[in-house]
């Protein structure tokens, strides 16, 4: 019988060239980037081969790598617009820098910097930013939250905003394995689900030679099999993107998806909260956020407020009271479970917005409609 063969991993090649450049920057810059000098040598490899016309660059940190692939841009004389992109207007490993500090700060050291049209976006999510950057995306680096469902969300988002034949970096596919923790799992599952032609080499230095960066370029089949990244979104999450995250995600879904896909989403969706309101992670992160607050209101006196009552008094969490939207709407069952708590209207709600946390004790089919309506008065959510 003859051995089973299959398609090979593409190679490029290592541009190392922006080695010497990182090397001569002082320390405190040159430690900042999180990727190796293998994974710089392979993304600034897959620059000098594409010769991109539109970059973007998801998850900027500090902006070493930025920087580099700046200077990668200039030495080559690209012709490149480059937006780097951070939902954090500050450096989230020292919050008293801000996010790309260092671009600004090595700027006369770039090669041609006069010449880059470079955008540094920062304060807003990836998928938030893509209508106003626009289509024909040519080389997108992704490398932001590495848990589920970062990188895949991120990845069905960019979808629509891809040239033909773009190329998608891909950075921490390794990382579970590095860090030893199952959690970074979103960069590996968008690289081995999508259809594409796909980069990987050896890189000697670590994981026996397993890369943690791999890259690949669209085709025809990614189109196709698109379905498959949007079934991903059943394997379990490590956290919950936010509801203002979420609906720009969901927005693209809506508006560039036909509508099977916006109906996988939303039950996905779905699905993933009601997982989350019940585990020990969330109740762990809960309990933190909880005692960040003078005051505790729970909003809503259900069975979803009941399951939180229960929580608190577990864990000794204070209760200041239970806020409804029609007092004459609850059960007397209901009023037993809060006993020892008073219950309000939320008109007649007893806290100002800097005085107290609201906890949203409603099923998630009501939670966006409570979550905009606290919201809007100034109130913020917990948990
Ligand atoms: C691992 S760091 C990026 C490291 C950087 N590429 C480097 O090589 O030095 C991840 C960054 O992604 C940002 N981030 C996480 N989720 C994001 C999102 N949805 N949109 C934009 N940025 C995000 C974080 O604030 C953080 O700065």
């Amino acid at each position: 019988m003859s051995k089973i063969t299959g398609k090979d991993y593409l190679n490029v090649e290592l541009y190392y060239e922006q080695e010497s450049w990182i090397r001569q920057l002082p320390e405190e810059y040159r430690k900042r980037s999180e990727m190796s000098a293998f994974d710089r040598a392979f993304l600034c490899g897959l620059i000098k081969k594409y010769r991109p016309r539109k970059m973007v660059e998801a998850g900027v940190a500090a902006g070493t790598t930025s920087a580099v692939i700046l200077n990668c841009l200039g030495s080559l004389e690209l012709e490149t617009v480059c937006y780097s992109i951070d939902i954090c207007e500050n450096y989230y490993r020292d919050s008293s820098r801000k996010s790309g500090y260092v671009v600004d700060e090595v700027k006369d050291r770039i090669k041609n910097c006069d010449k880059i049209n470079h955008k540094m976006l920062l304060g807003k999510s990836f998928p938030e930013r893509l209508e106003e950057i626009g289509g024909e995306i040519d080389f997108l680096i992704l490398d932001t939250m590495h848990r589920l469902p970062g990188e895949l969300l991120d990845f069905i988002a960019a979808y629509p905003f891809l040239s033909e034949h773009a190329i998608v970096v891909l950075h921490d596919i390794g990382l579970n394995l590095l860090n030893q923790n199952d959690f970074y799992m979103a960069p590996k599952v968008v690289f081995d689900t999508v259809s594409a032609d796909k980069y990987l080499m050896a890189d000697v230095d670590q994981l026996h030679g397993l890369p943690n960066i791999g890259a690949f370029r669209i085709t025809k089949a990614t189109r196709d099999n698109i379905g498959d990244l949007f079934s991903c979104m059943t394997y379990s999450w490590h956290y919950l993107p936010d509801l203002k995250l979420m609906r720009a995600y969901r927005r693209i879904v809506e508006q560039y998806y036909e509508d099977r896909f916006l109906s996988y989403f939303d039950r996905a969706w779905i699905l993933q909260r009601e997982m989350a309101e019940n585990t020990v992670l969330k109740k762990k992160l809960l309990k933190k956020a909880w005692n960040e607050y003078e005051h505790i209101l729970f909003y809503g006196a259900g069975k979803v407020g009941s399951i939180f009552y229960y929580f608190a008094r577990e864990n000794a969490l204070k209760i200041d009271g239970v806020v409804v939207s029609d007092l004459s709407k609850v059960n007397e069952f209901e009023k037993s479970i809060f006993d020892d708590v008073p219950m309000y209207e939320w008109r007649d709600r007893p806290y100002n917005p800097d005085e107290c946390g609201i906890l949203i004790t409603v099923g998630a089919r009501y939670h966006d409609e409570i979550f905009d309506i606290v919201t809007r008065e100034g109130y913020k959510v917990i948990g």
